[in-house]
């Protein structure tokens, strides 16, 4: 099979993981990369060995198939559609966009066009989640019945090198960190039938921090908790908080599941393999007191960022459909949206999109990178 040529748009904090896989991987080869501001552009190439191109030569050359978009979340909708209409198969990072249109124009511009639509979060394809839904599906747990899911945090101003867009329409904790969440829960439980939510700002401002901006004030434009209650098609029901205004505790886990017949501590959901790749614990506690632990043997649980674009590289390959989806991630998008909504209106919110759980990764997929990321 040929590589799948891939050309990156937006050269910021995330993008030097991507330049790495995307650069190991036989079935990917990096092109180019491009940024509003060339100098970031050039800096990346020059460390990854590749080349800096205006964004739109990246996005009008003959020599890229598929754009890497990696920009900031109010971006991701213009830049990929313009990416589609210039025949490229393209890869989101998460939240797919930040409206219901955007999202809307670009999947229907990819089914006209026969052009794929990907989106991050790929975690979700990784060893420890991979195992959990293995785990989930034979029954480990009895019964699936419920399901709690933690992302505590007090913001990111005190890390992120630009941390403004976080307190921004198209951030904030639930965009920004719910796809993670989201995208595990489907993959778990399938689509989100119905869903109520509650929502608070804590802070109006917030004081950058991290170098390079430190000093400055952000002025907060988006709810930063948000405590929302989620009924899944497979029947689960479950509860999800969000929060930049909050801290965790020690020991804290990151998703609960709540089986008839036993209860899983579920590894990280931003992550492949949990925080303390590459052997994390996947714990079932049964009704009877019984403990066991699992540990992933499965493929990538190494820090595997990209690897839904080496599934859509296969998957083009094969005529197959791809996990890491346009229509999973506008559902997670639709159900984010619906969060802040049902809060604004006080009522049960339905989301309009209904995608099916993606398939299971098989044994023999991937057979020159599953062993390259542990
Ligand atoms: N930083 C992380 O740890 C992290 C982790 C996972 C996902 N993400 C996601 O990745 C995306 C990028 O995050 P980041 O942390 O790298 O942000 P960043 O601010 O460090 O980088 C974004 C880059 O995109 C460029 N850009 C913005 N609009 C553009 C446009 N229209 N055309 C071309 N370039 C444009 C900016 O100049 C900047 O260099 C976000 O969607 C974020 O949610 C980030």
């Amino acid at each position: 099979m040929n590589p799948l040529r891939v050309g990156i748009v937006g050269a910021g904090n995330i993008s030097a993981i991507y330049c790495e896989n995307l650069s190991k991987f036989p079935s990917t080869e990096l092109v180019a990369i491009s940024d509003l501001d060339g100098a970031r552009a050039k800096a990346q190439a020059e460390k990854f060995d590749i080349e800096a191109w205006l964004v739109d030569d990246l996005l009008a050359s003959s020599d890229i198939d598929l754009v890497l978009n990696i920009t900031i979340p109010k971006a991701h909708g213009e830049v990929a559609i313009q990416a589609l209409q210039a025949g490229k198969h393209v890869y989101n990072e998460k939240p797919l966009a930040i409206s219901r249109e955007d999202c809307k124009t670009m999947l229907s511009l990819a089914s006209s066009k026969g052009l794929r639509v990907g989106c991050a979060p790929d975690t979700f394809l990784g060893a420890a989640h991979q195992r959990v839904r293995q785990l989930i599906d034979s029954g480990a747990i009895g019964v699936p019945v419920a399901v709690h899911g933690f992302m505590t945090s007090r913001g990111v101003e005190s890390w992120h090198p630009n941390p403004e867009f976080f307190y921004k329409p198209g951030a904030g904790p639930m965009l920004d960190m719910g796809p993670y969440y989201l995208t595990a829960f489907v993959n778990m439980f399938g689509s989100v039938q119905r869903l109520a939510s509650m929502t608070r700002t804590t802070f109006p401002e917030r004081t950058i921090t991290s170098e390079p901006f430190k000093g400055q004030v952000i002025k907060v434009e988006t709810p930063t908790t948000f405590v929302t209650a989620l009924q899944f098609s497979s029947g689960v029901v479950g509860q999800l908080t969000t929060s930049f205004d909050t801290h965790s505790f020690p020991g804290q886990p990151n998703i609960v599941v709540y089986g008839s017949e036993g209860t899983m501590v579920v590894p990280d959901p931003n992550s492949f393999n949990g925080w303390n790749e590459p052997s994390s614990k996947i714990i079932v506690r049964r009704g009877n007191g019984e403990e066991e632990i699992f540990v992933s043997d499965l493929p990538f649980k190494m820090n595997s960022r990209g690897l839904g674009i080496l599934d859509i590289a296969h998957a083009v390959a094969e005529g197959r459909d791809h996990r890491a989806s346009g229509s999973l991630a506008f559902h997670v998008l639709d159900t984010m949206l619906a969060a802040i909504e049902s809060s604004d209106e006080s009522q049960f919110i339905t989301p309009s999109t209904q995608p099916d759980r993606p398939s299971l990764i098989g044994a023999d997929e991937f057979p020159d990178e599953r062993d390259l990321m542990g």
